[in-house]
């Protein structure tokens, strides 16, 4: 291996450590604490999980954390009922809808319903022109944690050939936006791409958001290149449970100047990045 692994756990804990500071000061400067409600709809195991890992590490910098959990069946009136309460909720900053929602209700219209200054998600249709058009915005958790790691690593990204592998909404679209921001020519590579591989070996940072376990290999990585793995997928391996990213770890490492592991790389960086989101629409709602 040659890759310089970039720690995302190590990172997110000093992110998490800065937003604690910040909160601590908050509370004694100007006695307010920065509240985050998170809306789970169903009995999704891995939002579950999500959910409450959230929950904890809220409470670990200080912050108010406020769980919603409703059953499945939960109608779209009383969804939006209960987001419109914690739109007009002062100790509310921030607002989390776990997605995917169950299939009958509007995810769109549950997200827009959101108040977009407490869209800590950054998925609200404001918060979405607002980025592509460059203006102060909610910057969606997981594209903002990739972009911290990426500016980390190499100071100015101005210049860089970046691909985004993955078309998503919630990553590889807002990506592309952020590194567009960052002055990278950008390229969005997805699964109708032609010759997926010679476009990927063209990126100085790759960004593999697609959901497919090991996708993306070696042989499609620039000598050099800085490797982020957004993927999280658990997969079976020789009878045990195994997680693994988009990105096959051992042969994108080989090549790489840099790679994310999975975990550890830009997982704990989402919820540094919402806790950091929440602390933001705190500020901004006290002037
Ligand atoms: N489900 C998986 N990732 C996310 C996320 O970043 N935000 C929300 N709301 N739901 C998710």
């Amino acid at each position: 291996m040659t890759a310089a692994i970039i720690d995302g756990k190590a990172f997110a804990a000093k992110v998490r450590a800065e937003v604690a500071g910040h909160v601590a000061r908050l509370k004694e400067e100007h006695g307010l604490q920065p509240g985050l409600a998170v809306v789970l709809v169903g009995e999704d195991p891995a939002s579950q999980v999500y959910v409450s890992s959230k929950g904890k590490q809220t409470v670990e910098v200080g912050m108010a954390s406020i769980e919603h959990k409703l059953p499945a069946d939960t109608s779209e009136a009383v969804l939006l009922d209960l987001i419109g309460k914690l739109n007009a909720d002062p100790k509310i900053h921030g607002i989390l809808v776990q997605l995917p929602l169950p299939a009958h209700l509007n995810s769109e219209l549950v997200i827009n319903t959101i108040d977009p200054a407490k869209d800590v998600d950054g998925f609200h249709i404001s918060n979405v022109g607002l980025l592509g058009t460059g203006q102060k915005s909610m910057v969606p958790c997981t594209p903002l944690g990739c972009l911290m790691m990426l500016r980390d690593h190499h100071g100015k990204l101005a210049g860089m050939n970046a691909v985004v592998v993955g078309r998503s909404n919630i990553v590889g679209k807002p990506m592309a936006q952020l590194l567009l921001g960052d002055s990278c020519t950008v390229t969005i590579a997805h699964s109708r791409t032609k010759d997926l591989a010679a476009v990927c070996r063209g990126a100085d940072i790759l960004v593999a958001a697609v959901g497919r376990p090991e996708m993306i290999t070696g042989d499609m990585v620039k000598p050099g290149a800085t490797v982020i793995d957004v993927g999280i997928n658990r997969i079976e391996r020789e009878g045990k449970a195994k997680l693994v990213g988009d990105v096959h770890f051992e042969s994108a490492a080989a090549v790489a100047g840099a790679i994310t592991p999975v975990p550890g790389g830009v997982g704990p960086m989402t919820i540094a990045c919402l806790l950091a989101n929440t602390l933001t629409a705190c500020c901004r709602a006290h002037g």
